[in-house]
């Protein structure tokens, strides 16, 4: 190594190595390069992308708003909940009836938290009613015991997802005023509170920010409607006429601002809902971009694909989705019992951890 960068130094290394060898040596340093500052890249090739909304940008007058009854929720924390916690970020985990193992999950990792970086916390589940008797039972008694559900009066399915997602606005509307930052997160998220309040603090740094917009997560851009009716996805072109979705935040984890909340809230008032429903990000995408505000997208947002684990990159990642709650437990776990990572390692470990999700996902299976 060391005669080598000798001969280099006098200059010798066009005889020695000839010109393949140089061009391979700089293709190879490039390639370093790219896997350590892998999310930059990725950050501005999606801004490249990106296409901006059309819609008026104004604040929203109070009254304007929606109304929430406390009708439409069938269980819920006390209505003070807030008001006593006062959150700086609220999370809403959309949860299915039956998932009782995945919120206990949540609860014993990052949804157990109340003090992150110096600012309080809150996790709270959305469910919708089952048409299974003994589990809404169940969801009575788990509701006594943790005081942490929600319940809106809809058929909790996969098609009514929508409907879950504007109980989320409307509960956080009337009762959480208070939260500067409302997350929507699916209950197989592995979700990072410190990393998203980390990245929030360095963009939200000034007080003027306080009532910025902000619609933050994995922005999918360019995304056609799915137009075969067997599809779990399916859009007819009644609901929707456009070749293509305004982009969008993966729905598996996204953060609104308070601000937002309200304009998309009142963007949501305006349309009309049709069967079947528009997938629930979608749906969101939707209202933001008649709001007039623009996506953000971090790269630490896993979106669709499974992010290999990888300590570092664990800690670093807002959010990872596919995460079966012995997982959760396991990594969080880890993750949490050692030193923060250092610079070096953070870069490498998410480098990797996202070529292997990238190979992973053009291959088709986890590597
Ligand atoms: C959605 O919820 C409504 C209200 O509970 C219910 O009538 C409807 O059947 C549900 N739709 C689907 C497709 O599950």
């Amino acid at each position: 190594m060391v005669g080598y960068r000798f001969r280099v130094c006098k200059g010798r290394l066009w005889k020695q190595v000839g010109l393949g060898h140089y061009f391979l040596m700089i293709v190879i340093c490039l390639s370093l390069l790219a896997l350590l500052f892998i999310d930059v890249i990725e950050s501005w090739v999606t801004c490249l992308g990106m296409s901006r909304p059309e819609g008026p940008h104004r604040a929203v007058l109070p009254q304007s708003i929606p109304p929430t009854r406390s009708e439409e929720f069938l269980l819920m924390p006390s209505s003070r909940v807030c008001q006593r916690a006062k959150p700086y970020l609220v999370t809403l985990v959309a949860t299915a009836p039956a998932n009782r193992k995945a919120r206990q999950a949540i609860r014993d990792t990052w949804g157990g938290e109340v003090q992150v970086r110096g600012h309080r916390v809150m996790t709270l589940f959305m469910v919708g009613q089952s048409s299974d008797l003994v589990l809404g039972k169940e969801l009575i008694e788990e509701s006594k015991e943790r005081g942490d559900l929600i319940q809106g009066r809809f058929t909790d399915t996969y098609a009514n997802l929508t409907l879950k997602t504007l109980a989320m606005l409307g509960w956080a509307r009337r009762f959480c005023p208070q939260a500067r930052f409302l997350a929507k997160v699916d209950d197989d998220v592995m979700f990072n509170p410190s990393a998203l309040l980390h990245y929030l603090d360095l963009s939200f740094k000034t007080s003027e920010d306080e009532l910025a917009d902000l619609y933050l997560g994995r922005v999918h851009m360019q995304v056609a409607p799915d137009r075969n009716p067997h599809s779990k996805h399916f859009t007819s072109e009644y609901t929707y006429t456009g070749t293509v979705f305004p982009d969008y935040c993966s729905g598996t984890a996204y953060v609104l601002s308070r601000p937002a909340v309200l304009k998309v809230s009142l963007a949501a008032a305006a349309i009309t809902l049709t069967r079947p429903l528009l997938p629930e990000d979608v749906f969101v995408g939707i209202c933001v971009h008649r709001a007039g505000i623009t996506p953000a997208h971090s790269p630490l947002f896993s979106g669709g694909p499974a992010v290999p684990y990888g300590r570092c990159c664990y800690q670093t990642m807002v959010s990872v989705h596919h995460t079966k709650p012995g997982d959760m437990l396991r990594y969080w776990t880890e993750v949490h019992s050692t030193a923060p990572c250092s610079w070096l390692g953070v870069r490498t470990s998410l480098g990797v951890c996202k070529v292997r999700a990238l190979l992973g996902t053009l291959l088709g299976k986890s590597l």
